[in-house]
């Protein structure tokens, strides 16, 4: 019985964020360069969001440039960036007949021109599908996301807008890059790191946590299947007693 068959599809996570590490020792370990690895990353993307629409997740959320990530060499960032653009544009077919909505998160302004316009095209384009929602966190800093929902919140208090003893939990989800979409119950790494590396730190509150020593360019649905089962045997509390969740 493979992974899929084992799946409860009335306890699925809507939302599934990931941390896609483990690109550049994947090249290493073959003798290539780093960018082999993040090529190959991309065919797993494919696989795993394509795995994912399959059976029913609403919302897959995909660590695929941090703000961090800018300072690596010169190169690496270009080879990114053009992989993007070019991913972008050959999968909007696939998008479009998989009913995958895109989407990104982060200080997207950041984005060499090029990139950024392939990406509004494609999110535009996109915008009718009723599918997964596949949503790219680049040039993504957690903190800098919260940072910038304060200021929101902070600019609404001065011009009247709010009361501060109205402000709330959910005023600042409201105000967060996610602002509509559910919070991720399933949060994956692969490559072995156990870290969360400034991704939805707000978000990510009550995720279930799954690492796995798997490099991603190697991860593929059936790995995502085997998180999701592991996801489902958990008891998930949130601060109550066992007795208190039937
Ligand atoms: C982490 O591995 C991977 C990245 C920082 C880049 C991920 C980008 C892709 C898979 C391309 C995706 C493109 C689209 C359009 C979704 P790492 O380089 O940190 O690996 P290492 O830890 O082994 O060095």
């Amino acid at each position: 019985m493979g992974y899929k068959d084992q799946i409860d599809f009335l306890k699925l996570p809507q939302h599934i964020a990931i941390i896609m590490d483990g690109n550049g020792r994947w090249a290493k370990e073959k003798g290539k360069l780093r960018v082999f690895g993040h090529r190959n990353g991309v065919l797993s993307v494919r696989d795993v969001v394509e795995g994912a629409g399959d059976i029913g997740i609403k919302y897959i959320t995909l660590y695929t440039f941090s703000s961090e990530n800018w300072n690596r060499p010169k190169l690496e960032v270009s080879a990114i960036m053009e992989l993007m653009i070019s991913t972008i544009h050959k999968e909007i077919n696939n998008f479009m007949k998989n009913n995958v909505r895109l989407n990104a998160i982060g200080d997207l302004k950041m984005l060499p021109e090029k990139c950024y316009r392939e990406l509004m095209g494609a999110i535009n384009k996109t915008s009718v599908n009723t599918g997964i929602v596949l949503t790219l966190a680049l040039s993504y800093s957690s903190r800098r996301e919260l940072v910038q929902a304060a200021k929101n919140i902070a600019c609404k208090v001065q011009k009247g807008e709010l009361d501060i003893a109205d402000i709330d939990e959910e005023t600042f989800e409201n105000n967060l890059y996610t602002s509509g979409m559910p919070n991720p119950e399933l949060l994956i790494r692969t490559s072995g790191e156990y870290r969360i590396s400034n991704y939805l730190l707000w978000q990510i509150a009550y995720a279930e946590l799954y690492f796995t020593p798997k490099l991603w360019p190697d991860f593929r649905r059936e790995d995502l299947f085997e998180a999701i089962i592991d996801y489902q045997k958990r008891e998930r509390r949130f601060g109550m007693i066992s007795e208190q969740l039937n």
